[in-house]
């Protein structure tokens, strides 16, 4: 029988992740079977089922319906369901992606049913392993650090996530470096994003606009953090429009703050991930405090103005296009200012994004299943 590998999505950086590990595991379908569960963490069709449409993924297997709720009461709510999966079907591998709730959830929950059951299977394999932002105010550190404990197979996409598992005391048999999952999704996708040209949409030519995405606690949950970004926003949308898909939770603070956009700005929901990906390779620059649009604009060569104190994603600074610029106001619009005057790095791409790191990962994960 073949052995039973539990893919664990929850959230929308999720869904770019896993696609690629699952159409490389299908090559080994008589040796693994996967099982795809969707915790349900994000649920409007513009932040999950936009995503299994444009990126291929099959309907998962097991949607276990969470929503949202506190860090606590979610966290918890995952855990219980994962708990039920694991009770009634005997998994060897859980796989989780990232550094989102789901992510947590899922890896907890398998190690609590091992002390449960007195066994040592599932198995818990962390994809994007050792990503640290140094910050344990942000809640997806802690996900990384509690994760990354906790797992046996560790995957990273960063010679800094080397570093900092073994700093940590994660053994060297444990962690391989095999490059990153998110980039062999732009690269399979990029073909397509070309053809749709969305900013003709918008009567915009290619170079013509910024795109902003924005939707971390510590920029928009803080009434006067999110005020002082904004008016720098409107300020640099009166030399280069802006073109800003807001995440759900962005909404609800701009609604609540009272924050209009102005002259400028083209404010959208949520865009599946080829519509995303069509606008990020024309922006003349890209204003961000997403972990995954810092990697993907230093694959598309694109400047990127990081909106946050600091970034757990090194690489993209050192090698990449990615300034890290913080929140106030004037950082934020002198960074804006060299990226208008296309006073900007050009970058390289980092070591291993190169489109296959989802094929690695499936050979060693086929190869332990083969050996156990
Ligand atoms: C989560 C992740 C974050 C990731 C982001 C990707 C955690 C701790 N955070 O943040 O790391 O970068 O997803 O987008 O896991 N909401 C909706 N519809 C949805 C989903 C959310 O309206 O489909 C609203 C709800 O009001 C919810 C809020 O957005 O309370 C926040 O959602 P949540 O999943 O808790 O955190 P994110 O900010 O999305
Ligand atoms: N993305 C998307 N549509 C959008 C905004 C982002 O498809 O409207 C994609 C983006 O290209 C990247 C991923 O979402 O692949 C990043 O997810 P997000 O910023 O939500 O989370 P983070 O990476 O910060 O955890």
């Amino acid at each position: 029988m073949g052995a039973k590998f539990l893919l664990v999505v929850g959230a929308r950086p999720n869904f770019m992740k896993a696609a690629p590990l699952l159409k490389a595991l299908q090559k080994y379908n008589h040796i693994v079977e996967p099982i795809l569960l969707h915790t349900g963490q994000h649920y409007d069709y513009t932040m999950s089922k936009a995503f299994f449409d444009d990126l291929d993924l099959p309907e998962p297997d097991i949607y276990l319906g969470v929503g949202s709720d506190t860090h606590a009461r979610q966290t918890a709510k995952i855990m219980m369901g994962i708990e039920d999966v694991l009770m009634h079907q005997k998994t060897d591998l859980v796989i989780v992606f990232g550094d989102v709730n789901s992510t947590l959830a899922c890896a907890l929950s398998a190690a609590k049913y091992r002390c449960l059951r007195k066994v040592y299977h599932p198995l818990i394999a962390h994809i994007e392993a050792g990503l640290r932002s140094f910050d344990r105010t942000m809640p997806e550190e802690i996900n990384r650090i509690v994760t990354d404990v906790l797992s046996e197979l560790l995957f990273v996409t960063e010679r800094s996530g080397i570093e900092n598992l073994k700093r940590e005391g994660i053994p060297d048999e444990k962690i391989f470096f095999v490059g990153n999952v998110m980039i062999d999704t732009l690269k399979r996708y990029i073909e397509r994003a070309k053809s749709i040209d969305l900013h003709k949409e918008f009567g915009l030519e290619p170079k013509t606009y910024a795109l902003l995405t924005l939707h971390r606690p510590s920029n928009v949950d803080v009434r006067e953090r999110l005020t002082e970004i904004w008016d720098a926003l409107s300020q640099i949308a009166r030399e280069i429009k802006i073109v800003f898909p807001v995440h759900p939770r962005t909404r609800s603070r701009l609604n609540e703050f009272g924050l209009k956009p102005s002259e400028g700005m083209i404010l959208l929901e949520p865009l599946s991930y080829t519509k995303f990906l069509a606008l990020e390779m024309n922006a003349r620059f890209v204003m961000t405090d997403s972990g995954g649009v810092q990697e993907e604009t230093t694959v598309l060569g694109v400047p990127c103005i990081t909106l946050r104190e600091n970034t757990e994603r090194p690489i993209t600074v050192e090698v990449g296009t990615n300034v890290v610029v913080g929140n106030r106001k004037p950082q934020i619009l002198a960074a804006a200012r060299n990226a208008l005057n296309d006073n900007w790095k050009k970058g390289s791409i980092p070591p291993l994004w190169d489109g296959h790191a989802a094929e690695r990962i499936a050979e060693i994960l086929v190869s332990w299943a083969s050996n156990r």
